[in-house]
C-alpha cells in the first residue's frame, strides 16, 4: 500500500509517529500566559436547556459538554450559529475530476445539523492551484453548477455552509498543471522532505522546483481567489469563504521564511512576507464582504516543509493587521497538529494569537469533547472544529448530547475514491437497528 501524502497530511502514518520541532518560542513571546479574549458581547450567555438535531428533534444537553451547545452569533449576527462545533475542512478526494458528485450533497447533509457551521473541503480556485487529483474546483461553470446541489443540500438542514479556497503552490507538480507547467510558489524552494511526495495520474513522485511568482503572478493569483470566492458565494450559494492560509499550501509559502526567500516586497521581513495574504483577504472581503470571509492559519506546522523562524512574532503580526478588516472569523489549528497527525507533543501555544486577535477565533486539532468543551469554557476559542471525529460520526452532535460512543475513523478511507468512509459511517440509530 502506498503512503500518502495528501492535501494537509501524511495520510497514512500512525498518530505520534512524527515529533515536532523543538524550537523554543520567539523571546518576545516567551512563557505566555493564558489570557482570553473571553467571547464577544453577541454571545448568548444563558445556555439552552435542549438541542434541535434537526427534523424538530430536540435532545436534552448535559451540563459536561455544555459549552459545545451555547449559540454564537457569527459576523455581528449574519450567521446564526446553535452551537460552538464547527465541522473543520476535510479534504476528501471524492471529485470527478474537479467536479464535485452528488454523493458530496449526502456527506455534507449527513452531518449537518440547524445552525451548524461546515467548511468545505479544500477547493480549487484554479486549474494552476491543482496538487492533489480528485478534489474539486471553483473556477468553471461545471464546478459550480455541481456544487449548488451540494450547498444545497447543506442549507436545506438549516447549517451554514463556507468554502475553503486553496491554490497549492510549490505542492504539485508538472504532471497536475496546466501546460505542464512547473508549479508556483514564492520562491524556487521545492518541498525536499523525503517523507512527502505528490501522486500524479502515472503515480507517486517527488516534488519539483517551483518557479517564483512573479509581481504580475502575485496579482493574477489575487485576483483568482477574489473571483473563486465570488463563484462560491454568488454561483454556487456558499454562505462564505474561508481562505486556507495553512498547512504549507500557496498562502503558507509566502508566510514561511523556510520556503519565501524573495527580496522584494514579498519577501525578507515579516511585513512582507504576510503582504500576500493580505493582499488576498483583501481582495476576497472586496469581492464577497468581509462578514462572509474567514481565513485559516498554522503558525506551528511543519507540513510540507513550511517552518517559520518566528512563528509567535509572525503570526501575531498578521493577527494584528487581521484586526482591522471585521472577518467573519480566524481558524487556527493547535501546535500538536501536522497536517492530519498528531504530534506527541509540542511546547507552541495559539494562545498568544487568540489573545490578539479580536473578533471569532476557531481552534482545531486533536479536540475530545471534553477539551472542546473545555476550550470554549475558557476562552481558548470561541468555536471549536472537529476534523476526523466529526468525519467519522455523521450525528456527532446527537453522539455528544448522548455521552454514546463514537466510531472510529478509518484513515485508509479518508482518501480513496468509493463511498466506503464517506457516506457510510454509521449514525447511532443504525448501530441500534
Ligand atoms: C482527511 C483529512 C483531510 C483534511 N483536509 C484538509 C483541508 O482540505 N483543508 C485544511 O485546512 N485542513 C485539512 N485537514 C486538517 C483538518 O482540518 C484538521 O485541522 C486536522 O484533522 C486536525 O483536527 P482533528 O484532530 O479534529 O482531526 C484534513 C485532515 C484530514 C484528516
Amino acid at each position: 500500500m502506498n503512503v500518502m501524502r495528501m492535501a494537509v497530511g501524511p495520510g497514512r502514518l500512525p498518530a505520534g509517529a512524527v515529533t515536532n520541532s523543538r524550537r523554543a518560542p520567539d523571546a518576545a513571546f516567551k512563557s505566555p500566559t493564558y489570557a482570553s479574549t473571553g467571547t464577544p458581547a453577541t454571545t448568548a450567555t444563558v445556555p439552552p436547556a435542549q438541542f434541535d438535531i434537526g427534523g424538530g428533534k430536540l435532545l436534552p444537553i448535559p451540563s459536561d459538554v455544555a459549552p459545545l451547545f451555547t449559540p454564537y452569533s457569527l459576523s455581528e449576527g449574519r450567521f446564526q450559529l446553535s452551537n460552538r462545533i464547527v465541522y473543520a475542512p476535510l479534504t476528501r478526494m471524492r471529485a470527478v475530476g474537479t467536479i464535485p458528485q452528488p454523493s458530496a450533497a449526502m456527506y455534507y447533509s449527513q452531518r449537518a445539523v440547524p445552525g451548524g457551521l461546515i467548511i468545505s473541503e479544500a477547493t480549487n480556485i484554479s486549474a494552476e492551484g491543482i496538487g492533489y487529483m480528485s478534489t474539486p474546483g471553483l473556477y468553471l461553470p461545471e464546478q459550480l453548477e455541481a456544487w449548488k446541489p451540494v450547498v444545497q443540500a447543506v442549507k436545506d438542514r438549516g447549517a451554514i455552509f463556507f468554502c475553503q479556497l486553496w491554490h497549492c503552490g510549490r505542492a504539485s507538480h508538472p504532471d497536475l498543471q496546466p501546460g505542464g507547467a512547473d508549479p508556483i510558489s514564492s520562491s524556487t524552494r521545492p518541498v525536499t522532505s523525503p517523507e512527502y511526495t505528490v501522486y500524479t495520474p502515472s503515480g507517486p513522485k517527488p516534488y519539483t522546483t517551483p518557479r517564483a511568482a512573479t509581481k504580475e503572478d502575485i496579482r493574477r493569483l489575487v485576483g483568482e481567489y477574489a473571483q473563486a470566492a465570488k463563484n462560491a458565494v454568488e454561483v454556487a450559494g456558499f454562505d462564505g469563504v474561508e481562505v486556507h492560509g495553512a498547512n504549507g499550501y500557496l498562502i503558507d509559502q509566502f508566510i514561511k521564511d523556510s520556503v519565501n526567500d524573495r527580496t522584494d516586497e514579498y519577501g525578507g521581513t515579516i511585513e512582507n512576507r504576510c503582504r500576500f495574504a493580505l493582499e488576498v483577504v483583501e481582495a476576497v472581503i472586496a469581492a464577497v464582504g468581509a462578514d462572509r470571509v474567514g481565513i485559516r492559519i498554522t503558525p506551528f506546522t511543519t507540513f510540507l516543509d513550511a517552518l517559520d523562524s518566528t512563528p509567535y512574532a509572525t503570526h501575531v503580526y498578521l493577527m494584528e493587521k487581521l484586526n482591522n478588516y471585521g472577518l467573519s472569523y480566524v481558524h487556527m489549528v493547535e501546535p500538536r497538529i501536522k497536517g492530519n497527525v498528531e504530534l506527541d507533543q509540542s511546547p507552541h501555544s495559539l494562545e498568544p494569537f487568540r489573545r490578539v486577535y479580536k473578533g471569532t477565533f476557531i481552534t482545531a486539532g486533536g479536540f475530545k469533547p471534553d477539551t472542546g468543551a473545555a476550550a470554549v469554557a475558557s476562552g481558548q476559542g470561541d468555536l471549536v472544529a472537529y476534523g476526523r471525529t466529526y468525519l467519522a460520526n455523521p450525528d456527532f452532535h446527537k453522539r455528544l448530547l448522548l455521552h454514546a460512543p463514537l466510531n472510529q475513523y478509518d484513515r485508509d478511507t479518508f482518501y480513496s475514491s468509493g463511498m466506503e468512509g464517506y457516506i457510510d459511517y454509521p449514525t447511532l440509530e443504525e448501530l441500534q437497528k
